[in-house]
């Protein structure tokens, strides 16, 4: 069986079917789930039930991937997984479920705000390919945003605005947004801002997109009262109904996204019930801007 893709919902938004992810895939399927990446932005393949070294693996063969080391509020001790995958669950390493004012959970709720993931790196992320082992009985959909879209639609007077801007990304912004401020001085010279181009344009395809994450919390140059109310308003334009694809899990499925033109983020569910979800990620193709001395 070929590999094929149907479109679901939004067209950024696709099924792709014909290809068993444990498998050593072909320069030619590799070839074209990149096809199928440039045309869509995320994909959905069902019923595959990988093992770390199979996720590894396939997520290879598509591209290097990032590490996860100090992204997050787990001590080097702490980590469930090695760091070449995101730990997205909400799992200590005992594979407990974290009690609900653990910090590192708190900190993790910030994957319910729009997000690109890793763009408060230098380099953000290309692909991310997060599957899913255990799921809570209800909740925890991942929505995803489709950017090029929510350019497009911009009137002529905002995308001149917004071409040139450069916008500070950092994981204390978006935390901030949360109210949680519980930061150690090393967390903060860890998590200190990087520059993102506010509009930047697709390698493959050339076509812009808003570049945008709960993340940016600065606009160089402009007051931040200012540069929050624009990054408000370009959040609440990109995330309408239209532009928007929300993946309810399913044990097995593997979702991959392209960071450079979407936003995703993550729904609420039972505090109480473990959530495993784990993530490789593959490294970007390069900063979008130039970083301050
Ligand atoms: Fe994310």
């Amino acid at each position: 069986m070929a590999f094929t893709t149907r479109q679901i919902g939004p067209c950024f938004a696709a099924e792709a079917s014909g290809l068993d992810l444990r498998e050593p895939l072909s320069a030619h399927d590799v070839a074209a789930i990149h096809t199928a990446m440039d045309e869509h932005a995320v994909l959905v393949f069902h019923d595959q039930h990988l093992s770390d070294e199979q996720h590894l693996a396939f997520s290879r063969s598509l591209g290097a991937l990032e590490d996860s080391s100090g992204t997050n509020l787990r001590e080097a001790d702490e980590y469930r997984l090695p760091t070449v995958f995101a730990d997205v669950s909400n799992l200590d390493k005992n594979q407990q479920v974290l009690a609900v004012d653990d910090r590192r959970r708190l900190f993790a709720i910030g994957n319910r705000l729009w997000h690109s993931d890793s763009s408060f790196k230098i380099v953000p992320a290309k692909y991310s390919l997060l599957r899913a082992l255990v799921i809570p009985s209800s909740g925890g959909n991942t929505e995803f945003a489709d950017m090029r879209a929510a350019y497009d639609a911009l009137d002529d007077e905002t995308k001149a605005v917004a071409e040139c801007l450069i916008c500070e990304h950092s994981q204390i912004y978006s935390r901030l947004q949360l109210g949680f401020t519980d930061f150690t001085e090393v967390e903060r010279e860890r998590f200190k801002p990087v520059r993102q181009r506010l509009i930047r344009e697709h390698p493959s395809t050339g076509r812009k997109s808003l570049f945008l994450a709960s993340h940016a919390g600065r606009i160089v140059g402009w007051p931040t009262a200012e540069a929050m109310g624009l990054l408000k308003d370009l959040v609440e334009h990109a995330t309408q109904r239209q532009f928007v694809y929300p993946h309810a899990w399913h044990v097995g499925d593997l979702v991959m996204w392209d960071n450079r033109r979407t936003m995703h983020r993550g729904r609420p569910f039972p505090v109480d019930q473990p959530r495993d979800v784990r993530r490789t990620t593959l490294v970007g193709d390069g900063p979008t801007a130039e970083q301050a001395d």
